[in-house]
């Protein structure tokens, strides 16, 4: 299906329907970074289960880690973060506006990514110069573009004076705990080559431009999975996860004609392969997931840099290697951008706007509603309460007395809740409630007894 909600009204339901916030707002905000509301929590933590089902319950050799936000900061300097995470940088001279070249330039239909090392992108910058528009105020003065680190620094633990010399950071990138662990892992499970490990957590980093809304942003989860493996497999295990990984995505909902794969041409020198799973977000077809064939580079650079031996030793075979890597890594808030994008509609019924949201029932924030058909009177809300509470133990409900039943239904409409139980007269006369759907807006008669069974097929 061809979209055609706008970044504004994704952004402006978020906030009215208690899914996304924009951060310290009482404080007149902070930039590029968001806070997930009650809706959006629980759709931010499904979409996360989604992940760790496929990733880890399902796979027989993919383990989980949460390892922590820190780490020591040679960490950094071994995977060349500190080296080479950096984003080309230009300055209006008229506005002092910041933008990454790399991203003007792809505007402006000229190819360039952040990869190019500074004299490279300076120079089609240059060529192209007489392309390139300021997007704030227009003008056409831009500074030479210089590479900005984006790992964001802080002062734990630093107590002496010379701060910052030596400074720890707040991970970039959540696979490098993983890499850390890599030996912990292998010496404390049953794990053995090809196998996985998987983490969801927090990464930071000082983005230059994050207007995107939760695109972009400093501080964002990652969903990612390192496949350690014998180097001779790297092609056959890239090919599996890539499909996988596309396959993941339809399984949450997302329509196939709305993905693309984008190959990446400029491979850093140590990478097999790299391509992305692009979405096509209300501003375009851009990155939700990368998937790299990394070779070794990662375990060779950590046992280089902390003098540690990461060989691993087949135990069959008595072969040494140390392992390749075929990594996944997603991005929790963009995926959840992507599934919010398709399955924000609007549709017209009796004349009447009706926004829905069409998530898929494991997604749904709030599985089930429960409503007295009406307030005042005690009996419903009582049957309708003990409905609730039985309910409750299984799904996510919530409760709702306020309002007509007309608006409480376009209430759970909009957050995508894909059933409402109304308790009316006839429940207190035949125990029976009405069931309605939120797609079909079909309502049906059932058996209070029957609620439970019929809600288990169903969800
Ligand atoms: N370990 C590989 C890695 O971190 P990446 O392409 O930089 O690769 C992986 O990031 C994924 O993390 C992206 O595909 C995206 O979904 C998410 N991501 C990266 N930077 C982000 C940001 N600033 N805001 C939100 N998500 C981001």
């Amino acid at each position: 299906m061809v979209k055609k909600v706008d970044i504004d009204t994704i952004v402006s339901f978020c906030k009215r329907r208690g899914f996304i916030y924009a951060s310290s707002e009482i404080y007149g905000g902070f930039a590029a970074v968001y806070d997930y509301g009650p809706y959006g929590t629980e759709l931010l933590n499904n979409i996360k289960a989604a992940w760790w089902r496929e990733m880890v319950q399902l796979n027989d050799n993919v383990v989980g880690l949460d390892s922590a936000i820190f780490m020591h900061p040679k960490t950094w300097e071994a995977s060349g973060h500190i080296g080479g995470f950096a984003d080309p940088l230009t300055e209006c001279k008229r506005c002092n506006s910041r933008y990454r070249v790399d991203h003007m330039l792809n505007e402006a239909g000229i190819a360039a990514d952040e990869k190019m090392s500074e004299d490279e992108i300076n120079k089609i910058f240059n060529d192209n110069i007489e392309k390139i528009i300021c997007p704030s105020c227009k003008g056409r003065d831009f500074t030479k573009a210089q590479k900005f680190n984006l790992l964001v620094q802080s002062n734990l633990g630093n107590m002496s004076e010379d701060w910052p010399k030596d400074p720890v950071y707040l991970r970039g990138e959540t696979c490098q705990g993983i890499y850390l662990n890599y030996k912990n892992v292998l010496d404390s499970t049953r794990v053995k080559i090809p196998f996985g490990i998987a983490q969801i957590g927090k990464a930071f980093r000082n983005e230059i431009t994050a207007r995107q809304f939760i695109f972009r942003t400093r501080e964002f989860e990652q969903m990612e999975m390192q496949y350690f493996l014998k180097p001779e497999d790297e092609t056959k295990e890239y090919e599996k996860w890539k499909k996988t990984r596309w396959q993941f995505y339809l399984d949450l909902g997302i329509g196939e004609e709305n993905l693309r794969w984008y190959k990446h041409e400029n491979l850093v020198f140590y990478a097999r392969d790299a391509y992305d799973i692009e979405y096509n977000f209300p501003f375009g077809f851009k990155e939700l997931e990368g998937i790299h064939a990394r070779g070794n580079y990662d375990l060779t650079q950590h046992s280089k840099f902390a003098n540690v031996n990461l060989e691993y030793e087949d135990s069959e075979s008595g072969e040494k290697y140390i392992p390749h890597i075929v990594e996944t890594s997603a991005g929790a808030g963009r995926t959840m951008l992507a599934v919010l994008t398709e399955a924000y509609q609007e549709e017209e019924v009796n004349g009447e706007k009706r926004v829905v949201l069409k998530l898929l029932p494991k997604l749904a924030p709030i599985k089930i509603a429960v409503f007295p058909l009406l307030k005042n009177k005690k009996e419903l809300v009582d049957k309708a309460k003990n409905v609730y509470e039985v309910l409750k133990q299984k799904y996510m409900c919530e409760f709702d007395d306020n309002g007509n039943i007309g608006k409480r239904y376009r209430r759970q409409d909009e957050i995508g809740t894909p059933y409402c139980v109304t308790v009316d007269f006839d429940t207190l006369e035949d125990n029976t409630v009405t069931v309605r759907d939120r797609d079909t807006m079909d309502q049906k008669r059932v058996k209070i007894t029957e609620l439970e069974n019929g809600f288990t097929s169903l969800l």
